[in-house]
């Protein structure tokens, strides 16, 4: 029995450690997605609300824990002493201390609680920019209405200006999350939740789907890219534009291939300044090679990461529309040969 024993304290004391080391080292601030690495006053009110509970919460751990070992050590059994402690039932000045003193402490910790949820939820700007957002299986659609940009996976907005963002869904409920600007915000189809968040630095920012949405829910990211103002003007007006027509014979083949019948792209994605790619079922591509990433913020956007998806989507993010309805997929008489995947890959990141 003592050798099972051993190996049990041995083994608890591995899983602690390793539990222990698992904690402090996913609580860093040098993390793309760490949320205590603020760069606004959401996610800021919202640290310091998760920094006074967990102070206050390390001082009763600390003096409750030292009470207990103290009183442990001082009326422990002793040698010779074979009589029962002395019984004591009731006291009511210790019961009463005892409900009061966690009440006042709730009391001190809703206090900047609750006015840090008024504070977060509600927009100091309701007139600010707007974006709109649309979680679908498993990408972010991004709209500006007030400026008509459409845009998918990287949203750019201007440094130090509050952003006000409207949530829906077109499938099942995702969520909203940019770590370093805001805590996360359901996206709920036919809900209309909201949220805020201004951004003090100008950077490049995660942004995750932060509620199971199915198989490739862990693949479902996004950038927030932040920029001065007059750069975010210029996207805007980039976006605004039409795309760009081929302009060699490569590109002109992708083109033509993405709007034939034969491959079929274009009923599911929006090219605009075509004639016929007007689908709303995957992601805008009008700017495609403006974007940072690819496949929702999971991969670079360069040609040899575009190839691959191309030739098989499925094997990157299981489960995706494309490679479930694409007839290139699932017909092995329509697969495209690695000629036309060139072709495509070129058309796609011509689009600037
Ligand atoms: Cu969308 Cu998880």
């Amino acid at each position: 029995m003592p050798t099972i024993n051993r190996q049990f304290a041995k083994y608890s004391f591995l899983l602690l450690a390793g539990t222990i080391l698992a904690l402090i080292f996913g609580c860093t601030n040098h993390h793309p997605q760490s949320p205590f690495d603020t760069v606004g006053p959401v996610s800021e009110s919202q640290a310091l609300i998760f920094y006074i509970i967990m102070y206050a919460g390390l001082v009763v751990f600390v003096i409750t824990m030292s009470l207990l070992a103290y009183f442990t050590f001082k009326y422990r059994k002793k040698d010779g002493d074979d009589s029962d402690p002395e019984q004591v039932h009731g006291n009511s000045s210790l019961e009463i201390a005892w409900t009061v003193i966690p009440a006042l402490l709730l009391i001190a910790v809703a206090v900047p609680t609750i006015n840090s949820l008024f504070d977060t939820t509600v927009s100091p700007d309701p007139d600010a920019l707007t974006v709109k957002v649309t979680g679908n299986q498993w990408w972010f659609r991004f709209d500006i209405p007030e400026l008509g940009v459409v845009t998918a996976n990287e949203l750019h907005i201007p440094v130090g200006e509050v952003i006000n963002i409207q949530l829906d869904s077109k499938d099942v409920i995702h969520s909203f999350w940019v770590p370093k600007l805001a805590g996360k915000v359901d996206m709920i189809p036919n809900n209309d939740n909201t949220m805020w968040f201004q951004s003090n630095e100008e950077g490049v920012f995660y942004g995750q789907c932060a509620e199971f949405c199915g198989e490739s829910h862990a693949l479902m990211r996004f950038r927030v890219v932040v920029e001065s103002r007059e750069e975010f003007d210029a996207w805007v007006e980039r976006q605004l534009a039409d795309a760009v027509k081929p302009s060699d014979p490569l590109t002109q083949q992708g083109h033509d291939l993405f709007m034939s019948s034969d491959a079929g792209c274009y009923a599911c994605h929006t090219i605009r300044g075509s004639q016929k790619a007007y689908g709303e079922v995957g992601p805008e591509l009008t700017h495609f090679a403006s974007r940072l990433h690819i496949l929702s913020g999971i991969q670079d956007n360069t040609h040899e990461n575009l190839i691959a998806w191309i030739t098989d989507p499925d094997a990157i993010k299981p489960g995706n529309i494309m490679s479930k309805n694409g007839s290139v997929y699932t017909d092995p008489d329509k697969a495209l040969s690695d000629p036309e995947i060139t072709a495509l890959a070129a058309y796609l990141r011509s689009l600037e």
